[in-house]
């Protein structure tokens, strides 16, 4: 594409002038496409000049972390940092239930773990001035909740906005100019692959607001588990690309079930899917019945602590796509 072929020219070259010869940045990496383009943008603009921090809360998806640090330390020279603070997360998660408070510990959580680590590069004599951001145009000329009105939160959204206040540094953020599917196309260009770039949305609260109340690393496990088997038979139904987003929740309701000749007493697992353009309105998804009754069989009979499943046919409004 060569428009985008002459932004990136572009944007390198401004991340040079802002950074200066000497600057350093450092970037929280999410493993979604922005912060990823962002990432890249920069380490192409500054190289090891950049260091990157993926803060595995322990609420990502089966094997997504280590996906994330694979794809960028085999086929990226990115100086990429994972850090396992699922302990301290779901530490801090432990006993709550309101979605609110949980999304709230999710992100000062976030910051917490984030400036430790900021600290200790500064340490080894890589101090940051500069917080890369994915911020992309639409968040810039509306920065009010996408989820509310103006004057109501619907959700406190976790993201990084905290962080440069905190830490008293300046913003690079090369996607501001840019919409979503423009920054696919410069993901493209940066050879990030298809796989990756079309992936659906993932929430920075993760799997803690897909266990609606209380959570646990059990429980996690099991929505992991049962997440992943859905995504699978999507994947192999050929159905991904036409659903915005689809994922597998688990209740905090044990039912009845027969198994063999016994009597089980375990989780009920909501599925989810919805189409959508941009998240502010969803419908749900219209699959065909046997495609849920494949889909439910092989969750209950994979994973241990499930032994019913329901499908959510709630739209957006007046559901919203997340339980939480
Ligand atoms: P809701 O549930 O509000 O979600 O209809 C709309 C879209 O936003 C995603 N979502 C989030 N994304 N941080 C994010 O980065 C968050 O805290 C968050 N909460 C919801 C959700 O997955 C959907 O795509």
């Amino acid at each position: 594409d060569w428009s985008m072929a002459a932004y990136r020219e572009q944007a390198i070259q401004a991340i040079r002038d802002q950074v200066g010869p000497e600057g350093r940045v450092i970037c929280a990496l999410s493993g979604g496409v922005d912060s990823s383009v962002a990432a890249l943008l920069i380490n192409e603009a500054i190289g090891d000049r950049l260091s990157c921090i993926l803060v595995d809360h322990g609420l990502m998806r089966m094997g997504e972390a280590q996906q994330v640090v694979e794809m960028f330390t085999e086929h990226y020279n990115l100086d990429l940092k994972c850090i396992d603070a699922s302990d301290e997360f779901i530490a801090a998660l432990e006993g709550e239930s309101d979605p609110e408070i949980k999304r709230k510990t999710i992100g000062r959580m976030f910051i917490e773990v984030f400036e430790r680590e900021a600290k200790a590069l500064a340490e080894q004599g890589k101090d940051a001035q500069f917080l890369a951001q994915g911020t992309l145009y639409p968040d810039v000329i509306e920065s009010v909740s996408f989820t509310g009105g103006p004057s109501v939160t619907i959700k406190s959204h976790h993201n990084v906005g905290g962080l440069p206040e905190r830490m008293n540094m300046q913003l690079v953020e090369p996607l501001r100019e840019l919409f979503k599917d423009e920054v696919r196309l410069l993901g493209k260009e940066l050879g990030l692959p298809d796989s990756f770039i079309g992936r659906h949305p993932f929430p920075g609260p993760g799997l803690a607001i897909r266990c609606p109340g209380g959570i646990s690393r059990e429980k996690l496990e099991i929505l992991r588990q049962a997440d992943a088997i859905y995504l699978d038979e999507i994947r192999k139904a050929g159905l991904y690309d036409e659903i915005w987003q689809a994922f597998a929740v688990l209740l905090p309701v044990q039912t009845v079930g027969v198994m063999g000749d016994g009597r089980t007493y375990e989780f009920v697992c909501a599925l989810r899917a919805v189409t959508s353009v941009d998240g502010m309105t969803a419908d749900f998804y219209h699959y065909d019945m046997n495609f849920l009754g494949n889909a439910a069989t092989r969750i209950i009979n994979e994973v241990r602590g499930i032994n019913r499943v329901v499908y959510d046919v709630t739209s957006k409004p007046p559901g919203t796509i997340e339980w939480e």
